[in-house]
């Protein structure tokens, strides 16, 4: 399977947000990722069903949903509803992973765990079957634009090492600071889908910077 890219609409243009989409949809890239943080579980608040609701009406693509918020399990149902494909949660915000995960799953999504910086993959060994993608934080969630942390690769590594050995299907994502420079060494470990926010929107031609990444 070749990667997906998936740009992150936090860094768009939000006054303009259906023509950003709209460029999102015209480009190489494969899915939309969405942040949803709620000031609790990582200091920044982005926004919430009102503006979902605008992407879903205008994507064409699948919606890939990261969510940054405590008690993740009370909105799962409203998440399907907006068009949602594929939906993230933080181990870190879970204490029943696996019930959320089962939730997920019956609401009729994909299940994504994502892991902070600092959160030891290990953590996965008795889930990892269960899941269809790990989200592997390479900065710290809240913000857009920050610097990659280099022991992400390793992270990858080891983590596609899991997957290997309990034969499970879930996809490596890797969220934050992927740029030109980060991107092929990240494939190289192993990624199977970069996310890609201020790399894409803030870049002078969004549309061949998603090419570029593509191509890798
Ligand atoms: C950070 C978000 C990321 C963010 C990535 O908490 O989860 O998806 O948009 O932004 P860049 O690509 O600019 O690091
Ligand atoms: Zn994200």
């Amino acid at each position: 399977m070749s990667h997906i890219i998936a740009p992150s609409i936090l860094a768009a243009d939000f006054g303009n947000l259906q023509s950003e989409v709209e460029m999102v949809n015209e480009s190489q890239a494969q899915w939309f990722h969405i942040d949803i943080m709620d000031g609790v579980f990582v200091p920044n608040i982005s926004f919430g069903f009102p503006v979902l609701k605008q992407i879903q009406k205008h994507a064409t693509k699948p919606l890939d949903v990261h969510l940054m918020i405590v008690n993740p399990d009370q909105f799962i149902q409203k998440f399907a509803d907006h068009g949602t494909e594929i939906l993230t949660v933080h181990i870190e915000a879970c204490d029943h992973l696996h019930r959320t995960v089962q939730v997920i799953h019956a609401a009729g999504m994909k299940a994504g765990v994502a892991l902070n910086p600092h959160t030891n993959i290990n953590l996965l060994e008795d889930i990892i079957q269960d899941i269809d993608l790990v989200c592997l934080m390479s900065v710290n969630p809240g913000f857009g634009g920050q610097k990659f942390i280099e022991n992400t690769y390793n992270k990858v590594k080891r983590l596609k090492k899991l997957i290997i050995d309990k034969n499970s299907k879930a996809l490596i994502e890797i969220d934050g600071g992927v740029n030109a420079e980060t991107a092929p060494k990240l494939l190289e470990a192993g990624a199977d889908v970069l996310v890609a926010g201020s790399y894409v929107f803030k870049s002078e031609n969004p549309k061949s910077t998603v090419e570029g990444l593509v191509s890798l």
